[in-house]
């Protein structure tokens, strides 16, 4: 297995990814697979091109981590969202760990101060893998959403997980906004 820079060429196995992590119904309140030629130009150039990474194996896409800014607000620059999903045959293995790590030195060295973790309150995998790279519970949002999936069909509480950036963010020179924003 190794980490690599996500590309576009890397659609097929994104989406088969991505689609897994939807029929689950414990990663996203998106219930439908959307369909691949249309919906990837605008989710990949929707991910920030710091930090975002595959897991590859013998040429399958088994994982990937990404990030979005959670705000338009410049000031905001460096406060990120986190996405990361493993295939169902892949799991446990060490993958996420691996790539939500090497994500977030990525988002370390572009100097983005906190990554935050929307996760659905039930799903533990993912929170404790949050955990286990340094976020912390900053609360849980009851009844949040509605989620419209055939076996979780319900309002769904979300735990908000935060690391605030060991190395970024922390003296007294404000940070460059603009790198930040460099789209790729
Ligand atoms: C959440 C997910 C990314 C975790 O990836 P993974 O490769 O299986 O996790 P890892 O093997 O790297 O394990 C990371 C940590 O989580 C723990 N963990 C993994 N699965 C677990 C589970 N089902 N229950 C409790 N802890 C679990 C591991 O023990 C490990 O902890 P440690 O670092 O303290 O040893 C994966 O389950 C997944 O893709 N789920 C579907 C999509 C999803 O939910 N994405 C997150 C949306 S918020």
């Amino acid at each position: 297995m190794r980490l690599r820079p996500m590309t576009p060429d890397d659609r097929d196995g994104v989406h088969a990814v991505y689609a897994a992590g939807i029929l689950g119904g414990d990663a996203t309140f998106f219930t439908r697979i959307p369909e691949r030629e249309s919906w990837w130009p605008e989710w990949f150039a929707a991910r920030l091109p710091f930090g975002r990474v595959v897991a590859e194996e013998d040429g399958e896409i088994l994982g990937y981590a990404g990030f979005s800014p959670t705000s338009s607000r410049p000031f905001y620059a460096g406060v990120l969202e986190d996405t990361v999903y493993v295939a169902p045959g892949a799991k446990g293995r060490g993958l996420g760990k691996a790539l939500l790590g090497a994500a977030l030195e990525e988002a370390d060295a572009a100097g983005a101060w906190l990554v935050t973790g929307l996760i659905f309150a039930e799903n533990r995998a993912s929170i404790r893998l949050h955990e286990s790279l340094g976020f912390k519970l900053f609360g849980i949002r009851e009844r949040m959403g509605w989620h419209e999936h055939p076996a979780y069909r319900r309002w769904r509480d979300v735990a908000i997980l935060d690391r605030r950036s060991p190395r970024a963010g922390l003296g007294a020179e404000p940070p460059d906004l603009e790198a930040l924003q460099a789209k790729g």
